[in-house]
C-alpha cells in the first residue's frame, strides 16, 4: 500500500517565504541562502513552506520564552478500570474476548504501529523498528510484530491490514528494511507507511528556529499525537474504511511483549456499557509511587492521562486503606481508537492537541560562524503532541488493566531500566510463567529468576493455551539453555 501524495503543496516562491518568515520572526533560516548550490537553494526552500511558520510566535511565548503551567482539574480522582482479577471486581471477560474475537475474524480491526520516534535514549542507528529485540532469536522489533499479525491471521483466517506510522526522518530506512526482509511473510498489500509530520526545532534561549546545517532546518517529528492528523492526510484512514475497519488497536514500536491484537481488550472497547467504542486503554499497576509513567486519572467529568511530572508527589504517594497506590493506574501506551473517532478528530478544523515541551541536546549551525555544533548540555526545546491528550475527547472511555510481566518489556534506554537487558528478562521471565503452566520445568537460579533465555515467537503462542497446544510433547530446559520457541 501506497501513501496518498495529493495533498496541496504551498508556495516556494522566494520572495513569498522571506515575508511568511519575516512575519514570524524567523527570517535567519536565510542566512546562508546565498552561498548554497541551486539544488540545496531548492530543497530549503521546499522545506521552509512545509512548516507551519504562522503558529510559532505563539507556541514560543507560549512554551519557550514561558514555561507551560499545567492545572489540574480540581475533582480529580483515580480513573476506574475492569480489573486484572475479574475474580475480585467481576465482569464478564469471556463475553468480551468473544466480542472481540468476532471483530477480527471479520476484518473490523487493524494494527497501528507508532514508529515515528526519534529512538535518542537508546542510541541505535536506524529506525527503533529495526532493533533486535527478541530475547534469543535477535528478531527485530519490526519482525516480532509481524509474526504476532501472522499468528493471529492464522488463528482468525483473516488478512489483518498493518499502518506503520514513520517520520521524513526515518521513513525510507523502514520501508527498505521491510523490502529486505520480504515484509517478513506478510503481503506487502496489508502494509502500509506514511509519513508522521514535524516539528521544527527550538533554540532554547532565543526561541528561534535551529538550522541544522547552512541548507536545512533542524526539525523533530512531531509525537506520536501526530498520529491523528497523519492517518488521515496520507490516506490511511479512507484506506482502512475502504477495507471495512472499524477499529484500530494501537501501539508503540519499543514493546515486544504487546499483544498486538488482544480480543478482550477490543471486546471492551467495542462493546463495554461504559465505552463510547472510541479510544480506550490498557494500564498496569505503578510499580512505585516515584515510578516515572503517565497516570490515568478522571476530572472534569473526562478521562484523561496525567504525566508524572504534573501530578503532585503527595498525591502519587496516596494509598488506599489495602495498601496499594490510589493513583496506580501507570500508563503503557496500548490503546483502541475507532476509525470514526479518528476521522471526527482530524477532519474538524478546530482540533488541535496540546504540545508538550522537552528540552533536548539539538546540533545545530552557529549562524555567526557556519560552524557545526555538537552541544553537550540541553540547548534546544521540541514540541511534540501525544496521543493520550485525545482521550478526554471522547465520550467515555474505558481502561483495562493487564499484567506487567505479560505484556511490558519496553526497549527505551541502551542499559538499566527499559533497556534491551531488561526487556531480554521480562521475555524470559514471561515465557517461564508461561511454560511452568504447561507443566513445564524451568529451571531456576539461586535468587529465583530463571537459569536460561526463552523467547516464546507470537506465531508460536500469544497466551499459555496457546502454548500448551504447541509445545512438543516431553519438552525440557536444561540450565542455562537459551530457546526460541
Ligand atoms: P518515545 O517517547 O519513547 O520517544 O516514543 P522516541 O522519540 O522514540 O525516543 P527518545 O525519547 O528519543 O529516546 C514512544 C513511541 O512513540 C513513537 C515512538 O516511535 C515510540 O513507538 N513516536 C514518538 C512517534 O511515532 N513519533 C514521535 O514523534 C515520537
Amino acid at each position: 500500500m501506497s501513501p496518498n501524495t495529493n495533498a496541496p503543496q504551498p508556495s516556494t516562491d522566494l520572495a513569498d517565504i522571506r515575508a511568511r518568515l519575516a512575519a514570524s520572526g524567523q527570517s535567519h533560516l536565510l542566512h546562508f541562502y546565498d552561498q548554497l548550490p541551486a539544488s540545496k537553494r531548492a530543497a530549503l526552500l521546499a522545506q521552509i513552506a512545509s512548516l507551519d511558520l504562522e503558529s510559532l510566535p505563539a507556541l514560543i511565548e507560549g512554551y519557550v520564552r514561558r514555561a507551560p503551567k499545567f492545572e489540574l482539574p480540581r475533582d480529580l480522582k483515580p480513573a476506574r478500570f475492569y480489573a486484572h482479577d475479574a475474580s475480585r471486581i467481576p465482569w464478564d471477560r469471556e463475553k468480551f474476548r468473544h466480542v472481540g474475537e468476532t471483530l477480527i475474524r471479520s476484518g473490523k480491526v487493524a494494527a497501528f504501529v507508532v514508529a515515528g520516534g526519534q529512538g535518542s535514549r537508546l542510541g541505535y542507528d536506524g529506525p527503533k523498528g529495526c532493533f533486535q529485540g527478541g530475547a534469543v532469536s535477535g528478531k527485530s522489533l519490526f519482525q516480532i510484530f509481524a509474526d504476532n499479525l501472522l499468528g493471529a491471521m492464522d488463528r482468525y483466517s483473516v488478512r489483518v491490514p498493518w499502518y506503520i506510522m514513520t517520520s521524513p526522518l526515518n521513513h525510507d530506512a523502514t520501508v527498505d528494511f521491510f523490502q529486505k526482509h520480504g515484509f517478513f511473510g506478510l503481503s506487502s498489500r496489508d502494509v502500509m507507511f506514511f509519513p508522521q509530520g514535524v516539528m521544527p526545532s527550538l533554540d532554547m534561549t532565543s526561541g528561534r528556529v535551529l538550522l541544522s546545517s547552512p541548507g536545512e532546518v533542524a526539525t523533530n517529528p512531531d509525537g506520536h499525537g501526530g498520529a491523528i492528523r497523519a492517518l488521515h492526510v496520507s490516506g490511511a484512514l479512507a484506506n482502512m474504511k475502504s477495507r471495512g475497519v472499524e477499529h484500530v488497536s494501537y501501539f508503540q514500536v519499543d514493546n515486544p511483549c504487546v499483544r498486538v491484537l488482544d480480543p478482550v481488550f477490543l471486546g471492551l472497547h467495542a462493546a463495554a456499557s461504559d465505552s463510547s467504542a472510541e479510544m480506550s486503554s490498557k494500564m498496569v499497576p505503578k510499580a512505585s509511587p516515584e515510578e516515572k509513567v503517565g497516570v490515568f486519572c478522571e476530572g472534569d467529568g473526562k478521562t484523561q492521562v496525567i504525566e508524572y511530572s504534573d501530578l503532585p508527589m503527595d498525591l502519587q504517594r496516596e494509598r488506599m486503606p489495602d495498601g496499594s497506590l490510589r493513583f496506580i493506574a501507570g500508563s503503557i501506551a496500548i490503546h483502541a481508537l475507532s476509525v470514526d473517532f479518528i476521522e471526527r478528530l482530524a477532519t474538524d478544523k478546530s482540533f488541535a492537541l496540546p504540545y508538550h515541551r522537552a528540552e533536548k541536546k539539538i546540533p545545530h549551525v552557529d549562524l555567526e560562524t557556519g560552524r557545526a555544533v555538537t552541544p553537550d548540555a540541553n540547548n534546544g526545546v521540541k514540541l511534540e503532541r501525544f496521543v493520550f491528550d485525545a482521550l478526554p475527547m471522547c465520550k467515555a472511555s474505558i481502561l483495562l488493566e493487564t499484567d506487567r510481566v505479560e505484556e511490558f518489556a519496553p526497549i527505551k534506554n541502551a542499559s538499566g531500566a527499559d533497556s534491551p537487558a531488561s526487556s531480554r528478562d521480562l521475555q524470559t521471565l514471561r515465557a517461564s510463567r508461561w511454560l511452568a503452566s504447561c507443566g513445564v520445568h524451568v529451571p531456576t537460579r539461586s535468587d529465583g529468576q530463571p537459569d536460561c533465555v526463552i523467547e516464546i515467537s507470537p506465531r508460536t503462542a500469544t497466551c499459555p493455551e496457546e502454548l500448551a497446544r504447541a509445545l512438543p510433547s516431553g519438552f525440557t530446559i536444561a540450565p542455562g539453555a537459551k530457546v526460541a520457541l
